[in-house]
């Protein structure tokens, strides 16, 4: 089932608890979390207290993105927080393979992040491995930016290595998703589709997410 994630980055953080049970309300299983340094991305966002105390007030599934050098030292820090899904970028990760596994060993689903100048054939020796793959369709470090089209050609390409090979990987994007495109995302072959301002961002962002999920579910609907 195509999933809207709601990225936390782009909500009211003196109102968090509020806003979170607004999209849990609507609908949404997943959340988003965006964990930013301020050395492998320009921005600095939130840690694993922040993290701690969103599980503690919600059972939905938290996916945490970490957008930060040298991530191995933190995924203990990570689990203990309460994430579900753990993804690292391919671009910060000296033994990917070890550090997928060792998220695998805590119980938790681990993904591969892929920014949009990294092609997807870096991934060739870890995709039997990893539970989801991540596409960035911006540059991270913001939210807010303009969708890069092209991006879909990597969703596709993965989406065609998935079927080719049998394996049962899920596709996730993230960056300037919104209605316009959200389709356009899904039929592409994404499961997860992270939306920051466009839901955040949004007068009502219970309503803003439950759109969003309807366009995304309504393009891939096998019509009778
Ligand atoms: C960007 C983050 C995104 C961000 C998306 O580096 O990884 O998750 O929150 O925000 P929007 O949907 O506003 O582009
Ligand atoms: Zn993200």
């Amino acid at each position: 089932m195509v999933e809207i994630l709601p990225s936390v980055l782009a909500a009211d953080f003196a109102r968090l608890g509020e806003q979170i049970r607004q999209v849990e309300t609507s609908g949404v299983s997943m959340l988003h979390l965006d964990v930013m340094d301020g050395h492998f991305v320009p921005n600095i966002s939130f840690g694993p207290p922040v993290i701690a105390s969103i599980d503690a007030i919600t059972n939905l599934h938290l996916d945490v993105h970490l957008m930060i050098e040298d991530p191995d030292r933190y995924i203990h820090d990570f689990v203990r927080a309460g994430a579900d899904s753990i993804s690292v970028h391919q671009e910060t990760c000296r033994h990917l393979d070890r550090t997928l596994r060792v998220i695998q060993g805590e119980g938790r689903l681990a993904g591969v992040v892929i920014n949009p100048a990294t092609p997807v054939s870096a991934l060739e020796d870890v995709i039997e491995v990893v539970d989801f793959v991540l596409v960035m369709s911006v540059n991270p470090g913001f939210g807010g930016q303009k969708f890069i089209p092209r991006t879909l050609r990597k969703v596709e390409a993965l989406d065609r290595i998935r079927s080719r090979q049998a394996l049962g990987f899920r596709i996730e994007i993230d960056g300037g998703i919104t209605a316009a495109n959200v389709a356009d995302a899904a039929r592409a072959g994404c499961d997860w589709l992270v939306a920051g301002s466009s839901v955040f961002g949004a007068h009502d962002p219970g309503a803003a997410a439950q759109e969003l999920t309807a366009v995304a579910r309504d393009a891939v609907a096998v019509k009778v």
